[in-house]
């Protein structure tokens, strides 16, 4: 695997002595250059729709910091936008959707096959980046897993328990599993589009996944990432999948094999030395740091940074936060983390 770049040796199964990096919303508000080139595009869609700027805000933590990885610049409620729910955001509070909970609200979407007019500039700002990343920096595509975007298509909103999801669930059982359906359907398009547009890896963003227990949890992250994976691996073979089923818990320990991707992304909620020993066995890990450090930064920092390798450092790692950068970080605290996963 000699000359292969360093995220893409993890995803293959390889232990390096210093793993590689990158960092969930590593393109964001923390830095003063995404401000200026936000302020620049007006507000956060149309920087998403911009495709020179969306690649330039995509390049600029590469950069800074020389990342192992590149994360596309975009947002995992772009595929509802797509299939017709109005989307916006509120400065300071977060996204709005228009609500989904009955067949009236679902039949006025339309059908997978119609998202690509809309997305099409999300497939040039990959192809801009593939053309212009330094040759040794791996590009990652993404979207939202079908029950996380869900939640926010049912519910209007971003919300504290997704109580919004889990009734229609419990009270409308079809309805709900009619919708997933379409957004499986609508991202598997969606995902191959990036990977036919030179996305190397893609990562599956299961953000509400831990609200999701026992059968319904199988039924609702752990089926529709196995799907999403089969199909892009069927029309892809060879494309590594990073599935991150984000406060997963106990149910970490497996998901990799049961659903067939390459490398499990982990929060920070799971100590790094029950995760080597119980999901690291199955292969490449990713994670999996507190957001805070880069907040707070100090001697903390680097003792848990420490940790972190030490405790992966048998097997395949990619070192990462265990959820997004927050806007209120310091940016000399992630040059403090990378130069302590790469200098020891
Ligand atoms: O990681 C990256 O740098 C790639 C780009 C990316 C964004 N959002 C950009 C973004 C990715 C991978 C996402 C994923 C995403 N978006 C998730 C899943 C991961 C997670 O964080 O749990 C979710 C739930 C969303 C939906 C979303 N987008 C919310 C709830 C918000 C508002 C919260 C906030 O941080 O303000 C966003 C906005 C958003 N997406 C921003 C960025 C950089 C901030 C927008 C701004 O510039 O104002």
């Amino acid at each position: 695997m000699a000359g292969q770049k360093k995220l893409l040796r993890a995803l293959a199964g390889e232990k390096q002595d210093v793993p590689p990096i990158w960092m969930m919303r590593q393109a964001g508000r923390y830095l003063p250059e995404y401000r200026a080139t936000r302020a620049e595009a007006g507000d956060f869609l149309s920087l998403c729709y911009n495709s020179d700027l969306a690649a330039e805000v995509t390049l600029q933590p590469i950069r800074r910091y020389g990342f192992d990885a590149a994360i596309l610049f975009a947002d995992i409620l772009l595929i509802p936008q797509a299939l017709g729910a109005d989307l916006w955001f509120v400065t300071g509070e977060g996204p709005r959707l228009s609500t989904i909970t009955t067949e009236a609200d679902f039949a006025k979407l339309g059908p997978a096959s119609d998202i690509h007019e809309t997305l099409n500039p999300i497939y040039e700002t990959v192809r801009i980046l593939s053309r212009e990343l330094p040759s040794e920096t791996t590009l990652i595509g993404f979207a939202g897993a079908p029950w996380t975007v869900a939640t926010y298509m049912i519910a209007g909103r971003g919300t504290p328990d997704q109580g919004p999801a889990h009734a229609l669930r419990e009270e409308n059982t079809a309805l709900f599993e009619a919708l997933l359906a379409r957004i499986t359907e609508a991202t598997i398009d969606y995902l191959s589009k990036q990977i036919e547009a030179g996305a190397e890896v893609v990562k599956i963003f299961d953000s509400w996944a831990g609200s999701l227990k026992g059968e319904a949890f199988q039924k609702y992250a752990l089926e529709p990432c196995r799907q999403i994976t089969a199909a892009l691996k069927e029309r892809h073979p060879g494309i590594p999948v990073i599935g991150f089923p984000r406060e997963a818990g106990e149910k970490y320990v497996g998901f990799a094999k049961a659903t067939g991707v390459d490398c499990v992304a982990l929060d920070n909620s799971v100590d790094p030395e029950w995760a080597a020993a119980n999901v690291q066995v199955d292969g490449c890990v990713q994670g999996n740091l507190a957001s805070r450090h880069m907040v707070t930064g100090g001697q903390d920092l680097v003792d848990d940074t420490r940790r972190i390798v030490e405790a992966f450092k048998n097997g395949p790692h990619i070192f990462n936060l265990g959820h997004g950068i927050t806007p209120d970080a310091d940016p000399d605290n992630v040059q403090l983390m990378i130069d302590t996963v790469r200098g020891g």
